[in-house]
C-alpha cells in the first residue's frame, strides 16, 4: 500500500532543500502532501511544492473552496507527518500546543499513533538557546515525536555552528525506518 508523508514546511532558508527531500519521497513511490506555513511561503513558492508534490499545496486554515474540514482530512490521511525545516518559533507553537495556523493545527490534531518526524534547522544561538533545548526535550519525552539532531555545518548566517538541517538523504533514510520502507 502507498504509504501517505504529510510534510509541513516553516519559513527557514533550509526550506530550499525540502524540494529534494519532495523528489526523493515521490521517486521512492511515497504520496507527498505539503502544508506551508505562512512564512514558509516567503522563502520557496507553493507552485515549486505543488509541482513536485502532485499535489494541491495547503496553506490557508480558511480556505472556503473546502467542503470538508481541511486540517482533519489532512490528519486522517497521513501515515507519518515530517516536518522539515522546522523553526525555533514553529517547534516552540508544537511544544505548547499553540495551533495558530493551519501547519500548527494539523500536528496538534493528529491521531496519537501518527509518528511526527523534526527536522529542526535554524542559526547555532537559537538551537542553543535553553527555551528552544526544554522544548525538545519536551517534545522528545512523548514518544510521539523524533526529533532530529541538526548536524554541524555551515549556518546560512555565514558561521560554521550547529543548526543546519540534515541532509534530505538522511530525512528520507529515517522516514523509510520509520515507514520499514
Ligand atoms: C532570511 C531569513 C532566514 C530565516 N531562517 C530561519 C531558520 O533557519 N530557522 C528559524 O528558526 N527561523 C528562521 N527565520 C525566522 C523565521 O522565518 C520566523 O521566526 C518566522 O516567524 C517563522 O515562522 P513559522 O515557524 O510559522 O514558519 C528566518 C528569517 C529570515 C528573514
Amino acid at each position: 500500500m502507498k504509504k501517505n508523508i504529510l510534510l509541513g514546511i516553516c519559513g527557514g532558508i533550509a526550506s530550499y532543500k525540502s524540494c529534494e527531500l519532495v523528489r526523493l519521497l515521490i521517486k521512492e513511490g511515497f504520496a507527498v502532501k505539503v502544508v506551508m506555513s505562512p512564512a514558509a511561503t516567503k522563502f520557496v513558492t507553493p507552485l515549486v511544492f505543488q509541482n513536485l508534490s502532485q499535489n494541491p499545496v495547503y496553506l490557508d486554515m480558511f480556505d472556503l473552496s473546502q467542503a470538508d474540514v481541511g486540517h482533519i482530512s489532512l490528519t486522517q490521511w497521513a501515515h507519518l507527518c515530517v516536518i522539515a525545516p522546522l523553526t525555533a518559533n514553529t517547534l516552540s507553537k508544537i511544544a505548547g500546543g499553540v495551533c495558530d495556523n493551519l501547519l500548527t493545527t494539523v500536528v496538534c490534531a493528529l491521531a496519537k499513533n501518527t509518528k511526527v518526524l523534526l527536522a529542526p534547522a535554524m542559526n547555532e544561538c537559537m538551537w542553543k538557546n535553553p527555551i528552544i533545548q526544554e522544548n525538545v526535550a519536551k517534545l522528545e519525552k512523548l514518544k510521539k515525536y523524533i526529533v532530529l539532531t541538526p548536524p554541524k555545518g555551515e549556518l546560512a548566517c555565514g558561521i560554521y555552528g550547529e543548526g543546519r538541517m540534515p541532509e534530505p538523504q538522511d530525512i528520507f533514510r529515517h522516514i523509510k525506518s520509520l515507514l520499514k520502507k
